[in-house]
């Protein structure tokens, strides 16, 4: 129904965004392969349906209210060569535990939304990048994403193909039908031992305080878990009914508005790439083609929030974003870093609260706090995201609004990309297990226990 009016108010159509300026734009030089991609794309099947969208709407509604909250996370950049088995297997895994962690912590349902199948477009602060090839130094094309180029460092890599969105959208698709397929056969359920088991910190270098605390967790959601089993099937099949949603970046419009299309049945304008789609720091100018594209859509959509944000800016893009202030529909996504949050928050939630535009506020501790090290590896600190977080949760109380999600990179793998934490890495290991393309994420003990740190902070334990 909104976009209806947003239709018919400034003439909104999935094609508009064309008219404004796009920054991030990518320059192909291919024109008709651009064409043919997008015509592609506009043929084939959805990755995701109305119906869907439409309840992961409802549950970010709840969380407005207090009622739920919104656990998303996942890789900085998906690549293609990553649509594996087992990394797939091991994100859906973390994401459950720590929901489950937080379930706990919170006394509330938890949705957990995947930055997953389609997180492949990446802004970058340079268009371009300088290095070594052959004993020269050049400068190429930063790399954008296996949506738009390749990761290594030569010029056809780095050249953007606008085959990779087809590509791209094959593979988010060969995700989703795995992730699909693990959830119906039975993934969560409560039987499979692994899939529960919290012990990470049995190895951890914990003071025995914060080893005690843990351990008490763990065994309070374990107890839960053999409480629900015992009240029966039913229970235990409600939590096996475990869902997941997917978001990514809504960067490369060319892509996002090949799949966007009226349904039988509904209103309004569907993008069907992902559920949930996000406009990042780079890119929510107001008069900027990104918030063109998304204010017509129904998605729910996540913007990005960083510390160049005003008050006043952000009430006119949630206004203009949701016009019909629909509930469940704007999620404010807060990445201010340690540094910035205690001073610039405050304001930017009085001045949202005072506007009475419905959001949900969530918190990115990842994108504020980038960090290099004197080796010139990019990083970031466990206690300084722990540190953002505790501070929002703060700022939150004070203000007397609140925070009803998270967003998080991780990874299922034990890869060495963020120092710290009990049994983190430090600046000397980042070296170890450093796969990310893009920025570096949590592990999966650094993950679950900031999962704990969080539920336990909370619950004031
Ligand atoms: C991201 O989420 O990976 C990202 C680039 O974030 P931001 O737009 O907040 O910088
Ligand atoms: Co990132």
């Amino acid at each position: 129904m909104r976009s209806e009016s947003a239709e018919q108010q400034s003439e909104w159509s999935p094609e508009s965004w064309r008219s404004r300026l796009e920054a991030q734009q990518v320059r192909y030089e291919d024109r008709d392969a651009v064409e043919r991609a997008r015509e592609k794309l506009a043929s084939l099947p959805p990755l995701v349906t109305s119906y869907e969208i439409e309840r992961l709407k409802d549950e970010i509604a709840q969380a407005q209210q207090g009622k739920r909250f919104i656990l998303q996370g996942g890789d900085c950049a998906e690549t293609l060569a990553d649509c594996r088995p087992e990394v797939i297997t091991a994100k859906l895994k973390i994401l459950l535990q720590m929901s489950l962690v937080l379930i706990h912590g919170l006394r509330r349902p938890v949705t957990r939304v995947g930055r997953f199948a389609g997180q492949y477009a990446k802004p970058r602060s340079s268009p371009t990048e300088k290095g070594v090839l052959g004993g020269h130094e050049i400068e190429l094309p930063s790399y954008f994403g296996d949506l738009v180029n390749a990761a290594d460092f030569d010029p056809d890599a780095r050249r953007p193909d606008p085959h990779l969105m087809v590509r791209g959208y094959q593979h988010a698709a060969m995700t989703l039908n795995f992730i699909r397929s693990l959830l119906d056969g039975g993934f969560a359920d409560i039987h499979h031992p692994d899939h529960w088991d919290l012990r990470f910190m049995e190895h951890a270098g914990l003071t025995p305080e914060r080893r005690a605390q843990y351990e008490r967790m763990r065994d309070t959601v374990a107890d839960g878990l053999r409480f629900m089993e015992a009240l029966g099937e039913q229970k235990v099949e409600e939590l096996s009914r475990v869902e997941f949603f997917t978001s990514h970046e809504g960067l490369n419009l060319l892509y996002e508005s090949a799949q966007t299309r009226r349904v039988p049945r509904r209103e309004g304008w569907y993008c069907l790439t992902t559920h949930l789609p996000w406009i990042g720091e780079r890119t929510r100018q107001i008069d900027g083609a990104h918030v063109e594209f998304f204010r017509g859509i129904e998605n729910p959509v996540g913007v990005k929030i960083g510390p160049t944000a005003d008050p006043e800016g952000v009430v006119e893009l949630v206004r203009t974003l949701n016009p019909g202030k629909q509930p469940g529909k704007v999620m404010l996504i807060v990445r201010m870093g340690a540094a910035h949050v205690g001073e610039r928050l405050a304001p930017i939630l009085e001045g949202v609260a005072a506007s009475g535009e419905p959001v949900l506020w969530a918190s990115d501790p990842m994108h504020g706090n980038g960090i290099k090290t004197q080796a010139g590896i990019k990083t970031r600190d466990f206690d300084d995201i722990l540190a953002e977080l505790e501070q929002s949760l703060d700022i939150h109380d004070r203000v007397g609004t609140h925070l009803g999600g998270v967003h998080f990179e991780l990874t299922g793998e034990d890869v060495t990309e963020c120092v710290g934490g009990s049994s983190g890495p430090g600046e000397d290991d980042l070296h170890e297990n450093y796969a990310s393309p893009c920025d570096p994420r949590l592990n999966y003990q650094q993950s679950l226990e900031l999962a704990f740190r969080l539920a336990g902070r909370i619950r004031g334990i």
